[in-house]
């Protein structure tokens, strides 16, 4: 099981977008993926229409909680929504409250995939996540403020190995919002390589409206729009993260669809 969290201390880098689309390419291709929804915003349910009662929040605190089945190999465990936020205070007063996601989740098996989609912050609930997962993946929309935060990110890391010792490998930056019209894109790339050379994945999620119209339809790219640069970048995304070979990863296409590369 390889538990990967989505994060960066900036919003709107498309930190949900990858997890929904990174966990669906992944579950079509048969591997089994759980989301966690660890923001209070609470989108990847809302992408989903699925709100259940008992999300992420009564998990830390009771040790109840609602997994809801998305679509076949895709489960969410939902943030709660605003409830998370009363969760970190109540979290703030107990013993081994960094801890506490790792201890809820022990028990979890069965699954190839857990994928956190964070919130931007550098909070409790993100310090939780950082002593969970085995790698992050941190997007970096292309610009300046979001370099900025990935760099924050990554130096977390580092404060978690020194506090906990827990060590939590970046398995890369991933470059969103790319677009391949403008020299911005290009210099931000370069310049990310040049900082973090191998530690910048190749591919680049670029710019494609079909992502957010996909959202609005309730559907993963892959259902939306399966012949999109989006579908594609994530396609090509996910077989980094996982080494997928494409043949196996069309074996369950929706509705015997496939996407091109
Ligand atoms: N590559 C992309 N091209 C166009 N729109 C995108 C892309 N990635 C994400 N979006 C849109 O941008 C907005 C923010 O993305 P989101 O994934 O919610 O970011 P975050 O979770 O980091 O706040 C959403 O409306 C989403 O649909
Ligand atoms: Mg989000």
């Amino acid at each position: 099981m390889k538990k990967i969290a989505i994060i960066t201390c900036k919003g709107g880098t498309g930190k949900t977008t990858t997890a929904i689309n990174l966990g669906h390419c992944l579950a079509l291709s048969g591997k089994k993926v759980l989301i966690v929804d660890c923001d209070s915003q609470a989108n990847v349910g809302m992408a989903f229409q699925k709100q259940p009662q008992k999300g992420l929040s009564e998990l830390m605190t009771t040790g109840d909680v609602e997994i809801v089945n998305l679509r076949p190999n895709l489960y969410l465990i939902d943030s709660g929504g605003m409830r998370i936020v009363e969760t970190e205070l109540y979290l703030a007063r107990q013993p081994e409250r960094e801890l506490r996601l790792r201890q809820v989740l022990s028990k979890l098996h069965g699954t190839d995939y857990v994928i956190c989609d964070c919130p931007p912050a550098i909070n409790l609930i993100n310090v939780n996540v950082l002593n969970y997962v085995d790698g992050v993946v941190v997007p970096v929309s292309m610009d300046f403020f979001a370099c900025e935060g990935a760099k924050k990110t990554i130096k977390l890391l580092d404060d978690i190995y020194t506090k906990i010792g827990h060590k939590v490998e970046l398995m890369g930056i991933l470059a969103t919002f790319y677009d391949v019209r403008t020299r911005v894109s290009k210099t931000i790339y370069n310049q990310l390589l040049t900082e973090y050379a191998d530690k910048v994945f190749t591919t680049r999620i670029r710019i494609n409206t079909q992502l957010k119209e996909a959202q609005m339809l309730y559907k993963t790219i892959f259902e939306h729009a399966p012949y999109s640069n989006g579908a594609l970048d994530y396609f090509l995304f996910a077989k980094e993260i996982a080494g997928l070979d494409r043949a196996e990863s069309l074996v369950e296409a929706p509705q015997g669809e496939a996407w091109t590369t």
